[in-house]
């Protein structure tokens, strides 16, 4: 099994950001948690991040014909993103959401998601711990199961 996960904009700034919303971890923190934790679930995990959301778009057409599932953090384009959108809806792959922070209880333009529509589950506040219940969830999860 090879799951994706991405990051978008911003987050290569992670453990310079806020912690307050972010926490202190920086990105290879976390992607270093990531691939110690696929390791032992025996998942193949593919890390990729952009500022840009057409290299998201290319990445998803290029890369998700050999993937299972995706785990994606899209920054700021979760609340805009259409086109990164389109591209996660075409790969017809389970996706994964996730934010460190809880975007309900922060301003009111982070409550809405282009995403959630279409993803299987949407994690949010648990800082990093986000990204590895999504790849555990993955792992878990018998194909073609419903969305939560
Ligand atoms: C974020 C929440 C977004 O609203 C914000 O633009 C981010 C990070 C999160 O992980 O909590 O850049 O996706």
């Amino acid at each position: 099994m090879k799951i994706l996960v991405i990051n978008g904009p911003n987050l290569n700034m992670l453990g310079k950001r806020d912690p307050d919303h972010y926490g202190n971890e920086t990105l290879a923190d976390i992607e270093g948690r990531i691939t110690a934790r696929a390791k032992e679930l025996g998942v193949e995990v593919d890390l990729f991040q952009s500022n840009h959301e057409g290299a998201i778009v290319d990445h998803l057409q290029e890369q998700s014909g050999s993937a299972d599932g995706i785990v994606i953090n899209p920054g700021a384009l979760t609340h805009y993103g259409l086109s990164m959108r389109d591209a996660l809806e075409d790969t017809r792959l389970p996706i994964v959401e996730v934010h460190l922070s809880d975007i309900d209880s922060r301003e009111e333009f982070r409550r809405y998601s282009v995403v959630a529509a279409i993803a299987a589950k949407q994690i949010k506040g648990m800082r990093g711990q986000g990204y590895i219940e999504a790849l555990e969830y993955l792992a878990s999860r018998p194909k073609g199961g419903e969305r939560e």
